[in-house]
């Protein structure tokens, strides 16, 4: 107790007298403490410890945990939604506000962004969407909103810098796939799950080179309608900008990117499964990961396919439409997330 106090005491003066930051931070393993460490943040947080930032003319949710602690570095969870949704409906259905959640034993901070207004489907509404998708909004860049987010959270909050994560569902999931594909972005997470991901061809590009490895976990119902497991040439009205690749195929792309190389076995067939291992880690559930180095253990792409699941998040309580009987986001993601760093 008293040595706690004296720890806190000692890491604010430590702040105050200007020394460099990673005295105080020496007995927790490989962290980065960001410029927001050790100040008391301008933002105001509500009652259950939110937040809404505006940035110009873009907002996003924050949710701090319980526990935040302006000395200690925390991890921090980017979470995207999808097309016609905002900040409030992807904290509910992906859930990293909840109670108890951690990464390197601390509390995580959570962000929701929200997009800007597109044309939609339709090309004559307004609707919230991501870069990448058919409907985004015309001449919005999300790759520098999320860079300039990103740094704005590190000045006023304390973060972990080498342990940023980004998420998101369908074009939320699509533009979480752009960001790994992005050189720039790539190189800020060190980790990225997109679920149930749009993948049109400007969120999933043909030449994605994020300059790196790239661990990817990502999610698939193998009964979803609006984004097919085995991919669509067009849409049902037959646009073309609606295609949309083989979840198998997109994950065997990320694989070969992270430096696995197809078998040479001619009798083995086409090249589905790239060193995959096969396992099936709940009911309805299967998991196909491709392990890509020995000694890298961030050369892995993480591949969930769950049986009869549709357009959803996969959760418990059904939080997004289906249910599953295990939640991807505190069963899968949060411990893929724990064991990668930048
Ligand atoms: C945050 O503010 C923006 C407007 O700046 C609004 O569009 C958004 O819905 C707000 N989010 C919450 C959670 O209140
Ligand atoms: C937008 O266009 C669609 C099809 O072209 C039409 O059915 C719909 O009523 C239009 N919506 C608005 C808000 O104008
Ligand atoms: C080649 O693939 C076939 C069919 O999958 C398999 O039975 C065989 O063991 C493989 N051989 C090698 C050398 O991996
Ligand atoms: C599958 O479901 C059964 C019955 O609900 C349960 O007992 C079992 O633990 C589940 N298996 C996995 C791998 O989740
Ligand atoms: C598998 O999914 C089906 C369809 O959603 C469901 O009825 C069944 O209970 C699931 N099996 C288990 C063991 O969870
Ligand atoms: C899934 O998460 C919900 C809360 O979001 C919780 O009530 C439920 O117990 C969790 N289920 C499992 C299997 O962890």
């Amino acid at each position: 107790m008293i040595f706690e106090l004296l720890t806190t005491v000692l890491s604010v003066t430590t702040y105050l007298s200007g020394q460099p930051a990673h005295l105080e931070y020496s007995n927790h393993k490989n962290t980065e403490p960001s410029s927001g460490c050790g100040l008391v943040p301008t933002w105001q947080f509500d009652a259950h410890n939110r937040a809404n930032v505006t940035m110009g003319d873009r907002s996003f949710l924050v949710h701090i945990p319980m526990s935040y602690d302006v000395t200690t570095p925390h991890a921090m969870v980017l979470s995207f939604h999808g097309f016609k949704r905002d900040d409030v409906n992807q904290e509910k259905i992906s859930g990293f506000s909840d109670k108890g959640i951690t990464l390197n034993g601390k509390g995580i901070i959570a962000v929701y962004p929200n997009g800007q207004f597109g044309p939609g489907k339709n090309g004559n509404e307004s609707i919230r969407a991501w870069q990448g998708a058919p409907y985004s909004p015309l001449g919005v860049d999300d790759i520098a909103f999320t860079q300039e987010m990103v740094q704005l959270l590190q000045v006023n909050l304390c973060i972990d810098g080498q342990r940023i994560y980004a998420s998101g569902k369908s074009n939320g999931g699509g533009f979480t796939n752009l960001l790994a594909c992005t050189p720039s972005t790539a190189n800020l997470f060190a980790a990225f799950a997109p679920v149930s991901a749009a993948l049109y061809s400007g969120a999933n590009p043909q030449n994605c080179a994020p300059g790196r490895v790239v661990p990817i976990i990502n999610f698939h119902g193998l009964a979803d309608t609006t984004i097919p497991f085995y991919g669509q040439r067009a849409d049902k009205h037959n646009r073309m900008e609606y295609a949309t690749p083989s979840i198998t195929q997109y994950r065997e792309a990320w694989a070969l990117r992270n430096g696995c190389r197809p078998s040479l076995n001619c009798s083995a067939g086409p090249l589905l499964g790239i060193n995959a291992l096969i396992s099936h880690p709940h009911n309805n559930t299967t998991l196909e990961q491709s392990i890509c180095s020995a000694s890298n253990n961030d050369a892995v792409v993480s591949g969930f396919t769950v049986k009869c699941l549709g357009h959803s998040w996969p959760s418990t309580l059904g939080l997004d439409g289906g249910f599953t009987d295990f939640n991807a986001t505190t069963a899968d993601i949060l411990p893929f997330f724990e064991m990668h760093t930048l």
